[in-house]
């Protein structure tokens, strides 16, 4: 089963099982990890905002118009900010690491 790494916001690296076909966010929230995902993946919120590890960034899919929309709403974007209830996870992504911001 794929891997992926979450950043928590005190810096903590936790790895975990990551099956293929969840969102980060169901990822994020079958191991207790601080993700919010108030709208439960419905793109009208901004709380599953994770900054993706920059040599992870080029991919993933790109975001849709939708999912810039509401990233424009989240607090500390960088560059590589996605939601996370839009990236899904493949076999081809085991081994992602994500980043939690710092104020979400
Ligand atoms: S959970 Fe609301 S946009 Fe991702």
């Amino acid at each position: 089963m794929p891997h992926m790494v979450f950043i928590e916001r005190d810096g903590t690296r936790r790895e975990v099982d990551a099956p293929a076909g969840l969102s980060v966010l169901e990822i994020a929230h079958k191991h207790d990890i601080d993700l919010e995902g108030a709208c439960e993946g419905s793109l009208a919120c901004a709380t599953c905002h994770v900054i993706v590890d920059p040599e992870w960034a080029p991919k993933l899919a790109s975001p849709t118009d939708d999912e810039e929309d509401m990233l424009d709403l989240a607090f500390g974007l960088e560059k590589t900010s996605r939601l996370g209830c839009q990236i899904v996870m493949t076999d081809a992504l085991d081994g992602l690491v994500v980043r939690l911001p710092h104020t979400a």
